[in-house]
């Protein structure tokens, strides 16, 4: 019985379909028999042609079983050629019925080539049919899996091409609140400047006599003007630097300059506040590759912010130790410190640790945010431990100069 090659099985099936090709009528009936009365669904093809259209067709096939009669070398290399052509997951299982006795020399040239390059199973005739059985089971069973590799590496691309999808929408989105944070502060910065300017005016007289009162007034509105616009400079120094519009000015910058500039503006505020400081004495010979302003803002939002969540009569002391590649000078201080469940997401912009509200701090909750992507557009990186009720440490990162 032979079947044209695309009166083939429905596709979902193909997985289990075995494609044979046996010259004579007689071999390939038989071969129809055994397996149909096996369970296994086989097409018969009229010639190779037919059955490499099979092969190379996309709903694929289980396994081969071709009798020997039909590897002439020209059919031979048509089938190697189709094979070679097959997607990196698939290898379809070959089974080949061999002659008995004496063979022709080209056959089995032909043969010995195929079963070099592609996954060949030689049966030697006369064939039991529980051998036959047995091997086309494994041949499909094989085959399964390939199948099942080639469904997992679908998988896998259409689960990559989404996540580079909604990774490139997230960039996108993240691009457009940078583009607008950047523009709304700048806008908002000129009107508060002008609040600023006439509020100086009117204090300073020049629009005529004030009050005592007025002066007062007065006083609030330019306190609130510039906490305003230091809230607004944060967002739009974030932003700038969201957008990669900040640029470093990276130097040898000796660690003994760097802390006595930051000293020097942290030292009214800590004595203020009735803390204890004590430096870091032993950084004296080192130093560091980094933009020198940039690493005194990251050093004043470390000292800030253990000056804010120190009560008074606390401690805050700086530190340093060089490796081979990085110094790393670590502000700690016995604060309020911070939960171990948020001590990744303070890095992230606006996020500042809910204590209720009768001890919240002032602030905008960006100084972390800002200070690690300054460490880390420097080579170094800014990391904090901490435990509640006792203390933190930030460790700001910077490559040895
Ligand atoms: N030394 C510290 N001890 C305890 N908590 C801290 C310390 N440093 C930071 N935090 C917590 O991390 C949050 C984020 O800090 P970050 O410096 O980014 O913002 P902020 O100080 O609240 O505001 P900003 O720095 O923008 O004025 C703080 O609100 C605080 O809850
Ligand atoms: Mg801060």
């Amino acid at each position: 019985m032979t079947a044209r090659a695309d009166d083939v099985a429905p596709r979902d099936d193909a997985s289990e379909l075995i494609a044979l090709l046996t010259p004579t009528g007689r071999d390939g009936a038989v071969a129809m028999r055994v397996l149909a009365d096996a369970g296994l669904a086989a097409v018969a093809c009229p010639d190779m042609p037919a059955l490499c259209a099979l092969v190379s067709d996309g709903a694929g096939i289980g396994a081969m079983l071709i009798a020997e009669e039909a590897l002439g070398p020209h059919s031979s290399k048509m089938l190697l050629r189709v094979l070679g052509e097959q997607a990196p997951w698939s290898d379809v299982p070959v089974v080949v019925l061999t002659a008995e006795g004496e063979l022709s020399r080209a056959i089995p040239r032909a043969l010995e080539e195929l079963a070099s390059h592609a996954n060949v199973t030689l049966l030697e005739r006369p064939v039991r049919v529980a051998t036959i059985v047995t091997v086309m089971r494994s041949a499909l069973r094989a085959r399964r899996r390939q199948y099942d590799v080639r469904d997992h590496l679908v998988e896998r691309k259409d689960l990559l091409e989404r996540e580079r999808a909604a990774r490139r929408q997230a960039e996108e989105a993240n691009h457009a609140k940078s583009e607008f944070l950047a523009m709304m502060s700048h806008e908002l910065r000129t009107p508060l400047n002008a609040i600023g300017g006439y509020a100086q005016l009117m204090e300073m007289g020049l629009r005529g006599p004030i009050t005592p009162e007025q002066r007062e007034d007065l006083e609030r509105i330019e306190r609130s003007q510039r906490h305003l616009l230091g809230l607004i400079n944060d967002v739009l120094n974030f932003a700038k630097l969201e957008a990669g519009r900040v640029q470093f000015f990276i130097a040898r910058v000796s660690m003994n300059e760097l802390l006595l500039g930051v000293e020097a503006l942290v030292l009214p505020q800590l004595h203020a506040k009735g803390l204890r400081y004590v430096d870091a004495g032993d950084c004296g010979t080192m130093a560091v590759h980094a933009d020198e302003e940039k690493a005194r803002q990251v050093l004043i939002n470390l000292l800030s912010n253990s000056i804010k969540f120190t009560p008074a009569g606390g401690e805050v002391r700086v530190r340093c130790v060089e490796d081979e590649a990085r110094v790393h000078i670590t502000v700690s201080d016995s604060g309020v410190g911070i939960p171990p469940d948020r001590l990744d997401a303070i890095f992230e912009p606006f996020v500042q640790v809910d204590r209720g509200l009768t001890s919240r701090q002032e602030g905008t909750g960006l100084g972390l945010a800002i200070s690690r992507d300054l460490a880390r557009h420097m080579g170094g990186d800014l990391t904090a431990t901490s435990t509640a009720g006792v203390g933190s440490n930030f460790t700001l990162s910077l490559p040895r100069g």
